[in-house]
Parts: structure tokens; sequence; C-alpha cells
């Protein structure tokens, strides 16, 4: 029988993880199940005891659980450990494995599929909640210039910078006048369609503008593009935390260029 994984969240319908998980399969000849698991909001733990128990290997965790997956698992990667969060579980006898992908992704997507390079240039990252949290040590790790951190609330951006130290917190009013290589959007203002407080001099031809929204241009993603600037959103970064999670699971590392044109198809 193939081994069994899913993505668990709540709502789960629209996930794209069923559909990359099946490509990646697929082009790497791994016998695998992968399906949709809609959690009750009080039930997450029972859903993933129970499919664990049915013999599931192994869950993608998305919104919104992913706290509640850092709390459930019996044994964490440091990144997880950094961003609080786990995304990734891993089954391995009474032992549950909790991993966080996200910011490996981002990384990749960056490098990768936009030919931006991190180290030695200066990124600001917008936002100081889960999804900002989660990429900031993978962010560091490739060493860049300078990382700048902006919030609306500043004292967030500055719990974070107490607990990871080597960043900058900048509010967004004293943003203006400051360059950046790379703009990274992990706010979720765009999910509403609300513009952030930031200007247009942020932009310009030599900029990656990042959003880690996919499936609409949110104000960020527009404004960046009037200034001319290299527009990214965050569908490279959704298959490149997938391609994490399958390597972590069945050890192959799938391609994921043709995933993402696919998707974008
Ligand atoms: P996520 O897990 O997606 O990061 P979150 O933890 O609720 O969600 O964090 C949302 C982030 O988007 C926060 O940084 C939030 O700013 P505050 O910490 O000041 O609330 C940011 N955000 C959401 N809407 C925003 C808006 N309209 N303008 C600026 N920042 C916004």
């Amino acid at each position: 029988m193939a081994d069994r994984y899913a993505v668990i969240g709540n709502p789960i319908e629209h996930s794209k993880s069923p559909l990359i998980h099946a490509a990646f399969a697929c082009q790497t000849s791994q016998d695998i199940e992968y399906g949709c698991i809609l959690a009750p909001l009080d039930g997450f733990r029972e859903a993933v005891l129970g499919f664990r128990n049915a013999g599931g290997k192994g869950l993608n965790v998305t919104v919104p659980f992913k706290l509640e997956a850092f709390r459930m698992a019996t044994r964490l990667t440091l990144r997880a450990q950094d961003a609080e969060a786990v995304n990734t579980l891993k089954f391995e006898g009474d032992c549950i494995l909790g991993d966080n992908t996200d910011g490996a992704g981002l990384v990749a997507d960056i490098q990768q599929n936009h030919g931006g390079i991190i180290a030695n240039r200066r990124v600001l990252l917008l936002g100081a909640g889960g999804a900002a949290r989660g990429v900031i040590r993978p962010l560091l790790d490739r060493r860049p210039a300078s990382l700048t951190l902006a919030n609306r609330s500043v004292d967030k951006a500055v719990s974070l910078q107490r607990h990871f130290g080597g960043i900058t917190v900048s509010a967004y009013e004293a943003l203006p006048g400051q360059t950046f290589d790379i703009v990274i959007n992990a706010t979720s203002a765009g999910l509403t369609d609300t513009a952030l407080p930031i200007t247009s001099d942020l932009f310009s031809p030599n900029v990656l503008a990042y959003d880690m929204v996919y499936g609409r241009e949110t104000p960020f993603m527009r404004k960046a593009r009037e200034q001319g600037a290299t527009v990214a959103d965050g569908l490279g970064m959704l298959v490149e935390q997938a391609a994490e999670s399958f390597f972590i699971w069945r050890g192959v590392r799938p391609e994921t260029a043709s995933v993402i044109q696919q998707l974008r198809g």
C-alpha cells in the first residue's frame, strides 16, 4: 500500500498542496497518496492522531493550526523552534517530528527562481507576525548586508529583534530615504487588499519586491510594478516549502520549476 500523507487545515478546499505533491510523486516515482483533511477548529489534535493511528506518515499543516502543531510535536527542528510554528509533521513510531519549511521555501524561491542574491544585500522584511518570524533565521543564515524589520506595531518587531539579534528595526514612517535590494512583504494586509504605509521610492528597477501572497495582485505588488521593480508572488515559495517537506518525508528532492510553471498555467 502507498504511504499516506495529507495537508490539514480549516478551510482546506482551495489548497494546492495535493496537486503539488502528486506532481512531485510522479516526477520522483515515489509511491505515495496525498489527501486533504478538514479539521474542526477545536479538533486538530484528534484529527492528527486519527490520521497517524490509521497509518499516516506525515502531514502538512496550514492555517490556523501551525501553532497547535508546534505544541503537539514531541521533537522540534531548530527552524521550527525559531519559527515557533510547524508546517510539517513526520510520524516516526511514537515520535511526532515538527519542522518548518516556510523560510527555506522563501530563500529557495528568491535565489533559484528569481535570481535574487541575499548575501551582502540589504533586505527589508515587512511584518512581524507568524509569517515574518518563520523566515528570519533562514534569511539571516544567508548573510545579508542588513536585515531591516518594519511593522505597524513596532514593539513586535523589537521583540523579534531581541530574540534573533542581527536585525535593524524601522518604523514605516522612517523608511523613506532608505535603500534596499530586496523588499519582502510578510504582512497579511494584501489578503484584504489593504495598502501598506510605504512610499513608492522604496521601489526601483534594481529592487526585488517579494510578496508572500499568491493568486492575486496585492497593493504592494502593484506599487512595486509601477516603479519598475522585479515583482514576485508567493507561489514559488509555496512549491519550494512543499519540496522541502517532501524531502523530509521521502529523502528525495523534487524538481520545482516545472511544477511552479504548471500551477501558473
Ligand atoms: P501571519 O501569520 O500571516 O503573519 P499575523 O501573525 O496575524 O499573521 O501577522 C499579521 C502581520 O501583518 C502583522 O505584522 C501585522 O501588523 P501588526 O503586528 O502591527 O498587527 C501585519 N498587518 C496586517 N494588516 C496590516 C495593515 N493594514 N497594515 C500594516 N500591517 C498589517
